[in-house]
Formats: structure tokens, C-alpha cells, sequence
């Protein structure tokens, strides 16, 4: 059964506050629509989580650079609507953007720092608006938990970040990439890639994946990582923004792997901008360091190992 779709806060409020009545928990999953089954991974873990959940479908204009991209961006509720009715998601909050950003309306929150950098460098503003529309839709559902993919993994350093500064009583709950069989991460821009950019995007994942055992197995990062951009092109994508190691924790860039640690891309294939990330495998570090500390301690050479663990 479809879920009922509530466009206003005032109407949102009274149902959410009907079920606080009740003392159930509430979770929301905030997306821009064109549901993909990222999304509904995400709306499954929260319906795992929490009693109530709330899913929201809005194209947040702020959150564009380019007015070509924000009417290029596909509206699909009644689609969305359908994929969404199988899973038992209990409202989707679907506000119009004069509900969201009133005449007069005059807040941005901007998250310093974690922004900066990475996407923030090439797309300026778009953290701004992305901090300001998921605080507004925190603070009108109330929730108690949000949902959001690792994916967009700048993105979600941001939310936390605000979440933390802001002292706002949500836990944001990270939820792993899905991929398409051949590795592609799934994203609403992946409609936007002709079959012949189909057939290229995966290797993007895949150069992920062996620059990631690269540098396990101790290629050096600054050059490894230009040799993977360099793979990036010459399997067709037009343009690499960025492809860098950072710290899993904090975003900084790194420049030996002596902590948890992401790959992280941005890339153009033809007019279509796609972003990935990994998280660099530990046990192939671990796999390298037990055996010789092994045979260190047998050969009495050392009595106390260390080995770094994620
Ligand atoms: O990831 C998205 O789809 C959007 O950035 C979000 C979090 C829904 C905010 O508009």
C-alpha cells in the first residue's frame, strides 16, 4: 500500500506528533528522488531501525550550481512513489519549494572545513545548501535517526559535522554503497550515460579497487594516485576532479596509509559528473605485517610487535 504523502510541515508535524503519542521512534531518509535501490537500501535499514519512517522526496534547488542541472534533474513522484509503496515506509514528506524556502527566507548553513575541498572545490555553495536543506528537514520531521549513503562520502562528514556543531538530537547512521553487478555505484546519474558511457563507468570502481591493493601492498600514494588518474582517462572518462586517498575519519588528505583511509574520485564520463569511494582494505596490510613480525619474534629479535589496526 502506498504511503501517504504529506507536502506541508504544519501536516507533518501533527503526524509525527500523533505517533510520538504513541511513543513510537522516527527515522527519515532524506532524498532528492529518482529512487534507485541505493535508496531503498537505505529506507530498508531504517525501517530495521526505527518504528516510524519518514521518507523525503525533495530536488533542492540550493544545493544546484547550474540551473541546467536543476531542471535537467529528474522529478518522478509517482514512480518514486510505487518503488517506495512495497517497502512500508510510513510518509513521504514531498514539500513544494516555495513550503521548503519561503518568501524572505534568509538562512544558509555552512559548514566550514569538512565543505571545503574535494566536491566543495568544484562545486561552490553546493555543501551550503545541501547543510541548510537536511537541517531544515531534521529539525521539521524531528527524527531520531537519518539515514544516508557512504557514497556521497563528503556529504555525510558534512550532516555530521552539522549534526555535532548544532547539537541536534538526530543520530545520522551511514549505510554502505550499493553497486550494480559490475561495480558501478549506483546514483540517479547513471540514466544520464549513453551505452557506450555505460560500458566505461565501472572502471572507475575497478581502478578503486587495484589502486586501493597498490597501495596496500606499499606502491607510493602520491604517485600510484596519479597513475590511476591517468587510468581514469584512458578508459574514457573526460575529466578527473579529483581522485585522492584521505583520512576516513576527518577527510584530510594523507599521505602514508597509517589510519583508516578512503580513495575518493570525482570524474567526468562525457556530459555525466560521477563520484565512488573505497575504504582501503586493511587485512591485505595486516596479511603483510603478521608473517614478519611473526618471524621477528621467533628469531628473538623483537619481543612486542605492533600492528596498526583500523
Ligand atoms: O543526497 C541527496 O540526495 C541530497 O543531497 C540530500 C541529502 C537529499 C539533500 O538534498
Amino acid at each position: 500500500m502506498s504511503a501517504p504523502i504529506v507536502r506541508t510541515v504544519a501536516e507533518l508535524r501533527t503526524v509525527v506528533a500523533g505517533w510520538r503519542r504513541t511513543g513510537a521512534s522516527v527515522a527519515v531518509v532524506p532524498t532528492m528522488g529518482a529512487l534507485h535501490e541505493g535508496h531503498l537500501s537505505l529506507v530498508h535499514s531504517a525501517l530495521q531501525t526505527a518504528d516510524r519512517v519518514i521518507v523525503t522526496l525533495f530536488v533542492n534547488p540550493k544545493q544546484f550550481n547550474s540551473a541546467a542541472d536543476l531542471a535537467a534533474y529528474p522529478r518522478t513522484e509517482n514512480e518514486d512513489a510505487a518503488k517506495l509503496a512495497p517497502l512500508g515506509a510510513h510518509v513521504l514528506y514531498v514539500p513544494e519549494a516555495a513550503e521548503m524556502y519561503p518568501d524572505g527566507f534568509a538562512t544558509t548553513v555552512s559548514v566550514s572545513g569538512v565543505s571545503d575541498g574535494l566536491c566543495g572545490a568544484f562545486r561552490p555553495g553546493h555543501f551550503d545548501g545541501v547543510a541548510t536543506v537536511v537541517a531544515k528537514l531534521f529539525l521539521q520531521t524531528g527524527a531520531d535517526f537519518a539515514f544516508f549513503g557512504e557514497k556521497d562520502f563528503q556529504q555525510l562528514h558534512v550532516v555530521k559535522r552539522m549534526v555535532r556543531d548544532l547539537d541536534i538530537p538526530i543520530a545520522v547512521v551511514p549505510c554502505p554503497t550499493v553497486r550494480e553487478a559490475d561495480g558501478l555505484a549506483l546514483s540517479s546519474r547513471n540514466a544520464r550515460l549513453s551505452p557506450t558511457e555505460r560500458a566505461i563507468a565501472p572502471k572507475l570502481a575497478s581502478i578503486l579497487v587495484e589502486t586501493a591493493e597498490r597501495l596496500a601492498n606499499g606502491s607510493p600514494v602520491t604517485s600510484t594516485l596519479a597513475e590511476a588518474r591517468a587510468a581514469v582517462l584512458s578508459a574514457g572518462y573526460r575529466e578527473v576532479e579529483y581522485l585522492e586517498l584521505r583520512g576516513e575519519a576527518d577527510l584530510q588528505p594523507i599521505a602514508s596509509i597509517d589510519r583508516p583511509a578512503r580513495l575518493i574520485v570525482a570524474a567526468w564520463l562525457g556530459e555525466t559528473r560521477l563520484i565512488d569511494n573505497l575504504r582501503m582494505p586493511w587485512s591485505s596490510l595486516l596479511a603483510d605485517q603478521m608473517p614478519r613480525a611473526c618471524q621477528e619474534l621467533a628469531a628473538g629479535t623483537a619481543s612486542l610487535i605492533a600492528v596498526r589496526l583500523p
